[in-house]
């Protein structure tokens, strides 16, 4: 089963993407992730998304088109099935994928579209920490480590992403809203869009996501 997740900045797909894999073994592919990962590692296209990321602006498509139809082509990704999660973020970028897939056997079988209000975001993603060594989530109102300040898991330093600073999160609010609100409808058209409510406890969310898939 291949599946996208939609929803704003801070709205749980990331969370909801790692309890998936958990549980089902799909194939994560985040183009957060990713971008982050190239720039760490400083390679031309970590550092050329970096100006973008910083903004909270969109990274070109072209960019992060080609960085996901790469992955897809991976046989291991394609018998797993895949949770594309922060991928397609524009109508051209959904054009590219269908494009993309139409010379494959590969299809979409549901779009997760998390809804969530403001209030829940703006908090979420002040308190958002994430793990230096493993990458793992935690969140310091909603999803506490049980040490502060360090990862659960491997004891690792926990960081604020650079993004989640206050004035960053507006403008990666509004570019959703302008830029990537519109796949709503157009994977509505296509029969293929579950809404979800973003705002409720993850246990809950995975819960009503099950009764569906
Ligand atoms: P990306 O990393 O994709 O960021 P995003 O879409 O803004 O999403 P987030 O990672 O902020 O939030 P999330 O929904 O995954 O929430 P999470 O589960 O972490 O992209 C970053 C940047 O990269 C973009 O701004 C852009 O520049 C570039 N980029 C990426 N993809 C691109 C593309 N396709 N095209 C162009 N540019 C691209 O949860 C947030 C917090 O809340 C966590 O602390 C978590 O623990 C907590 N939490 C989550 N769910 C719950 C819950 N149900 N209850 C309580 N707490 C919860």
């Amino acid at each position: 089963m291949n599946i996208i997740l939609v929803g704003p900045p801070g709205a749980g797909k990331g969370t909801l993407a790692e309890r998936l894999i958990e549980n089902k073994g799909f194939a994560h592919i985040s183009t957060g992730q990713i971008l982050r990962e190239a720039l760490a590692n400083k390679t031309k296209v970590g550092l050329e998304a970096k100006e973008y990321m910083d903004r909270g602006e969109l990274v070109p498509d072209e960019v992060v088109t080609r960085i996901v139809m790469e992955k897809l082509k991976e046989k291991e990704i394609q018998k797993a099935g895949f949770i594309l999660d922060g991928f397609p973020r524009t109508i051209n970028q959904a054009e590219l994928l269908d494009k993309g897939l139409s010379s494959t056997s590969v299809r979409l079988d549901y779009v997760i579209y998390l809804e969530a209000s403001e209030k829940t975001i703006i908090r979420r993603l002040s308190g958002r920490r994430i793990c230096r060594g493993c990458g793992k989530n935690f969140n310091i109102y909603t999803m506490q480590p049980k040490k502060e300040s360090l990862c659960d898991a491997c004891g690792s330093e926990l960081y604020q992403r650079d993004d989640d600073k206050e004035e960053t999160v507006k403008n990666r609010l509004d570019v959703y809203k302008e830029s990537t609100e519109p796949l709503i409808d157009y994977y509505r058209k296509k029969g293929i869009l579950e809404t979800f409510d973003g705002d409720k406890q993850i246990d809950d969310i995975y819960s009503d996501i099950m009764r569906v898939l």
